[in-house]
């Protein structure tokens, strides 16, 4: 979206793209404090694109150690998808019940059904045929979001709707998936190509307008809470670190492409089987 320019928090091109990354420190500014040495391989993901480049500036505050244990192209998997999952997870504030997650077998929301049944809740999720396999194995029933009855089989499961729901897609007719006292937590709008940016804007407002309303609504920008809120995003991102190092978490397999041939990368990532994630790298492969 940001490289076709239909992103709003990227409007103007002329821009490096990219939000997330993993690399080893090369430079510390005189007297830092942060405990990150030379030569350390970190993680992070910044709050304006940047990240698909050979070498960046980064504060030493969005630094992210990463495990031993987890190899740089696993690692690259998980900053901007799982961190989006865990806020989104979050902001629904539930302790228990049942989660609606669109495009569970998508990079973000086969990450968001992983964190939403260690929670012990228990996730429905969408998909269409082609990724309902991956969908299926972190969340206990899939529907086919383009099958019209979709929301009514939710209702009939549920008896009454969901207590929460994570949506990318910006569709008002999700909310009838929720029960009226539930929450829906947008992370995205959708908009067909050239309408992304009018999308967002609108769906922003929408939602955050619908915040008391029944089902209350919440909007989950992860750029916006990196920026606003380091600490947080540095333990969410230590803790998604820690799950898949121990095999709490399942990553998406990394399809490694080389920087150099950055069209063909987008293409793969367009084009992205489930389950698997195209990663970039500056080393030769
Ligand atoms: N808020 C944030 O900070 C933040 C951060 C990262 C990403 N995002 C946004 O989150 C969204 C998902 O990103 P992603 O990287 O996970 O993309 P992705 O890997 O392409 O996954 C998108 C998923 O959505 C599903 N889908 C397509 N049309 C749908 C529909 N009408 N209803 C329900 N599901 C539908 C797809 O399912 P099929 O493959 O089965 O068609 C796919 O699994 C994007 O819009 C992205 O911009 C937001």
């Amino acid at each position: 979206m940001a490289v076709r320019g239909d992103y709003l928090l990227q409007p103007v091109r002329g821009f490096v793209p990219g939000y997330d990354f993993v690399g080893v420190i090369e430079r510390l500014p005189a007297g830092d404090r942060s405990g990150l040495h030379v030569g350390q391989r970190v993680a992070g993901i910044l709050p304006r694109m940047g990240a698909h480049a050979s070498l960046i500036s980064v504060a030493p505050s969005l630094l992210v150690p990463v495990p031993d244990l987890l190899d740089s192209a696993t690692a690259a998997t998980i900053p901007l998808d799982a961190v989006t999952a865990l806020f989104a997870i979050d902001a629904l504030a539930m302790a228990s019940g049942t989660i609606l997650v669109q495009g569970a077998g998508g990079a973000v929301g086969a990450w968001a059904a992983q964190l939403a049944a260690a929670r012990g809740l228990t996730a429905y999720g969408t998909a269409s045929p082609r990724s309902h396999a991956y969908a299926e194995r972190f969340t206990d029933s899939v529907y086919d979001y383009d099958d019209p009855t979709w929301i009514d089989q939710i209702l009939d499961a549920t008896t009454g709707g969901v207590d929460g729901a994570i949506d990318h897609t910006g569709s008002r007719s999700v909310r009838r998936a929720v029960r009226a006292g539930g929450r829906v937590v947008r992370t995205a709008f959708g908009g067909a190509p050239g309408q992304g940016r009018i999308s967002t804007a609108a769906g922003f407002a929408a939602s955050t307008l619908r915040r008391y309303a029944r089902p209350g609504e919440r909007v989950c920008s992860v750029p916006i809470l990196v920026a606003t809120q380091r600490a947080r995003y540095r333990q969410a991102l230590t803790e998604l670190f820690t799950a898949v190092g121990n095999g709490t978490l399942v990553p998406p397999r990394p399809r490694i492409m080389p920087l150099v041939q950055y069209p063909d990368a987008l293409a793969s990532a367009t084009r992205a089987a489930p389950g698997e994630k195209t990663i970039l790298t500056t080393q030769e492969t």
